[in-house]
């Protein structure tokens, strides 16, 4: 089974934008080419996210990641889609300092890493920087509510746009990122009601994570989702397989083969 949009043709910035109102996008994090392969033809964005510091680096957050680090993941990833649309997400620090930093290393990650499209965190106080860099062809993605890079600030990974003045705030957001030109917004660890009021507010399309069932599309770590991560199974999470148990039994079977010299046999050998 495939979907739709990437049936089609090469799913792009432009194509996610005129999704609107049409079909879910379906979106998936991967960090590394065999991943990529497996997934491409499924959905229709790939992100190379920053959590990657978590998943694949196992730091508590995604403060560490580099823009280095990134552009490495993501060659690796753009060299296995065909299909998808590749978003890689601007790490901390990356954009936020000046416009231009944002402008340089943000093209430095479409030019060197074969993203097409960048992913940052922010509202209205990234309006001036998205304009920039979408003035200078560079395809952005926005991403409002829990912004795992504001850690700190949030006081932890909690669901936010509880309160009036947050829901009012992150509707000024979510409007600021489309006037200032981004294609789609990534709505994370908010109420279904909000996602659902944004959405609706919005003509680009809002991608959901813990934001219920009425965004225009879905993502999630493709990790999260197959079941790797056996510990972690927040509520927003589903697991559609149980890899992580699969690996552990299969390498616990390959371990007493070769105990027991079961393994390998004629068949495996010259
Ligand atoms: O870094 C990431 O993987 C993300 C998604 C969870 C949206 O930002």
């Amino acid at each position: 089974m495939t979907s739709q949009i990437a049936t089609a043709k090469k799913v792009t910035a432009v194509t996610v934008r005129e999704a609107k109102g049409q079909v879910p996008l379906v979106a998936i994090t991967a960090y590394d080419y065999t991943m990529a392969r497996l997934v491409d033809e499924q959905v229709d964005i790939v992100l190379v996210g920053d959590s990657l510091g978590m998943v694949v680096q196992g730091n508590p957050h995604t403060l560490s990641v580099t823009v280095d680090e990134m552009i490495y993941h993501c060659r690796a990833v753009a060299r296995a889609v065909r299909h998808s649309h590749l978003v890689v997400d601007m790490p901390f620090m990356s954009y936020q300092v000046s416009v231009e930093e944002a402008l340089r290393n943000a093209g430095k990650i479409l030019a060197e890493g074969g993203a097409e499209a960048v992913k940052l965190e922010g509202g209205v106080a990234m309006a001036p920087t998205v304009e920039r860099l979408v003035a200078a062809g560079i395809p952005v993605m926005g991403h409002l509510g829990l912004m795992p890079q504001s850690v700190h600030t949030m006081g932890g990974y909690r669901v936010q746009g509880k309160t009036d003045k947050a829901k009012e705030s992150l509707l000024e957001d979510a409007v600021a990122l489309e006037d200032a030109g981004a294609y789609a917004i990534v709505l994370e660890g908010i109420p279904a009601e909000l996602a659902k009021n944004i959405s609706e507010r919005l003509k680009i399309p809002t991608i959901g994570i813990g934001a219920g069932a009425d965004c225009d599309g879905q993502i999630l770590v493709g990790q999260d989702l197959l079941g790797l991560n056996v510990d972690f199974k927040p509520r927003f999470v589903k697991h559609f397989a149980h890899l992580g148990e699969d690996v552990r039994r299969a390498v616990a079977q390959y371990a007493e083969e070769v105990k027991n010299r079961n393994f390998p046999t004629k068949e495996h050998s010259f």
